[in-house]
């Protein structure tokens, strides 16, 4: 994996193959962060099962995680990206957003959206801005 710091080594790779996606690990993931801490195991397979979803992998182990939302045609929302901490800081959510940004179901949307709290200077990397404010409305029934 060319994209990744050499200290990941070269057994991790990135992958949009349901059947390799360890829904426990991913639901242990989603527990962790600062947006869905109470999201149910059953919830998080069924959206993944209505997603476009990639893994990240250090040999068997997954080590991260991004779920899209996506029509396949018009519109994508990415969300839940997370990377496992002790593999924090070494590129793994960078070449998780190449390989995303490159699948070949998600090209030339009008639009590609994410919300972020303070993951700015990641995203920015790839393209991502912040957009206007009042062309965009939404419902938060879960505060975050
Ligand atoms: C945010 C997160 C995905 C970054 O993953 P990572 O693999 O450690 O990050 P990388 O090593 O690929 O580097 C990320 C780059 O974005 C930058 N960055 C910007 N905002 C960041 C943030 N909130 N957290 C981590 N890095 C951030 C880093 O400084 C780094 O910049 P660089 O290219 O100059 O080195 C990871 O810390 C994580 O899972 N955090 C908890 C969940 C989360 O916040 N997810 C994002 C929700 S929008």
């Amino acid at each position: 994996m060319s994209h990744l710091n050499s200290s990941v080594g070269s057994s991790v790779d990135i992958s949009d193959d349901k059947s390799r996606l360890d829904v426990e690990t991913i639901h242990g993931f989603l527990k962790r962060s600062y947006w869905a801490p109470t999201r149910t195991l059953e919830t998080v397979i069924k959206s993944i099962e209505n997603s476009l979803c990639f893994g990240a992998y250090d040999k068997t182990r997954q080590i991260a995680f991004a779920r899209v939302v996506t029509d396949k045609c018009t519109f994508a929302y990415l969300c839940d990206v997370f990377v496992d901490e002790e593999y924090r800081s070494r590129g793994v959510s960078k070449a998780l957003m190449r390989h995303i940004l490159e699948h070949s179901d998600l090209q030339n949307y009008p639009r590609f959206l994410l919300a972020t709290r303070d993951g700015h200077g990641l995203y920015q990397q790839f393209g991502f801005k912040e957009v206007e404010p009042h062309r965009f409305m939404g419902i938060s029934r879960d505060g975050v």
